[in-house]
């Protein structure tokens, strides 16, 4: 018999309700946080008072697009972490007493697990092939992680490499800063990109043994770089916003892609899949469309409305605990860090 979830994430800054029946999403509303706009990034405070404000008509929302009944929900997955621990438990809670009044099992789900099991929301046929066998090797990049993570089944998830400080997401982000974007930069660095020169500035790549990133340094080199030019020209950044935007943008997808390659090379693993909200980035998606025809790789990449925060991804990895019967208890906790 079909299993509805509800899936609840709230760990940053988008307040987000999804149900699935099985692997079909049947909703998927997300409220996105504009207080954040005037201050350049999530002010931790203002995102849990949002989330308290969205959550209830998000989830209203979410149900009656499904167009259910709430008693036929069979389980309750939310965000457990990692992320802002005032806005995870916004989630929490309510997840737990939606649960507890309805009588069904709560589902704790880990944000980046959610991310690569994005893969395994049904498409109807739009995406071929639709879903990875495994095992298979994924990227994740957002706002506050990236990682290359070997994925042997639903449950089974190893690190290869991931970022020793920034994330791509910030490398973006903060890149965008500087230019004097508005917050979040990743998608206006890629609006702009796509009318720039890739090649017209170059930016030194980190030197990071093994799989690990760094993108910290990026930063610094663009701050130095644009500091130069500024006393030169005092409207360099509108002058040049394709260009420094195109040539960011390349640095850090180069960054990504040259450990990628690496990872698919010491484990003989060509499934690569790409998560996160950094994999919308279409400078991102083109280039590795072009290393896996060079590498006979077999690419997944989610459809842009899962690539970022939502909760499809949290109703789905919920739907593969609940049909393992992993529950959590009444009791648990949020968690900020990572514990992958
Ligand atoms: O996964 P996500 O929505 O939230 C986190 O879990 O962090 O990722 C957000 C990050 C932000 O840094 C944002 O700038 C970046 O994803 N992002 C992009 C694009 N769309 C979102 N970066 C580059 N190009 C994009 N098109
Ligand atoms: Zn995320």
């Amino acid at each position: 018999m079909s299993k509805f979830i509800l899936g609840i994430e709230s760990s940053c800054d988008d307040t987000s309700a999804a149900v699935v029946k099985d692997t079909k999403i049947l909703a998927n509303i997300i409220a996105n946080q504009q207080v954040h706009k005037d201050y350049g990034g999530v002010v931790p405070e203002l995102a849990s008072r949002a989330h308290q404000q969205n959550i209830i008509p998000v989830i209203h929302q979410a149900i009656t697009t499904a167009n259910i009944a709430k008693n036929q929900l069979d389980g309750i997955a939310f965000t457990r972490g990692p992320g802002l621990l005032g806005s995870l438990l916004v989630g929490t809670s309510f997840a737990k007493t939606f649960a507890l009044a309805l009588g069904i099992p709560l589902i704790e789900v880990d944000h980046l697990k959610a991310h690569v099991l994005a893969h395994f929301i049904d498409t109807d046929g739009k995406s071929s092939p639709s879903r990875p066998d495994f095992p298979f090797l994924c990227l994740t990049v957002s706002g506050g992680h990236t990682q290359i993570v070997r994925v042997d089944d639903h449950f089974s998830f190893h690190v290869l490499g991931q970022t020793i400080d920034d994330a791509a997401g910030e490398a973006f982000d903060k890149a965008a800063k500087i230019m004097g974007l508005p917050y979040p930069g990743g998608p206006e660095i890629d609006k702009l990109a796509k009318q720039g020169n890739a090649d017209a500035y170059r930016f030194p790549e980190p030197r990071i043994n093994g799989l690990n990133y760094s993108f910290s340094g990026i930063k610094t080199s663009i701050l130095y770089f644009i500091r130069d030019k500024l006393k030169k020209d005092p409207d360099f950044i509108q002058h040049h916003k394709h260009d420094l935007s195109a040539s960011i943008q390349n640095t850090i997808i180069r960054i990504l892609l040259q450990k990628l390659l690496l990872a698919s090379q010491s484990t003989g693993i060509r499934r690569i899949a790409l998560a996160g909200g950094v994999s919308a980035n279409s400078g991102l998606r083109e280039q590795l469309k072009q290393t896996a025809k060079d590498h006979h790789w077999e690419i997944y990449m989610p459809r842009i409305e899962y690539s970022t925060d939502n909760a499809a991804m949290i109703a789905i990895a919920g739907y593969y605990s609940f049909l393992d019967r992993a529950f959590a208890g009444l009791d648990t906790t949020p968690y900020a860090r990572s514990r992958m």
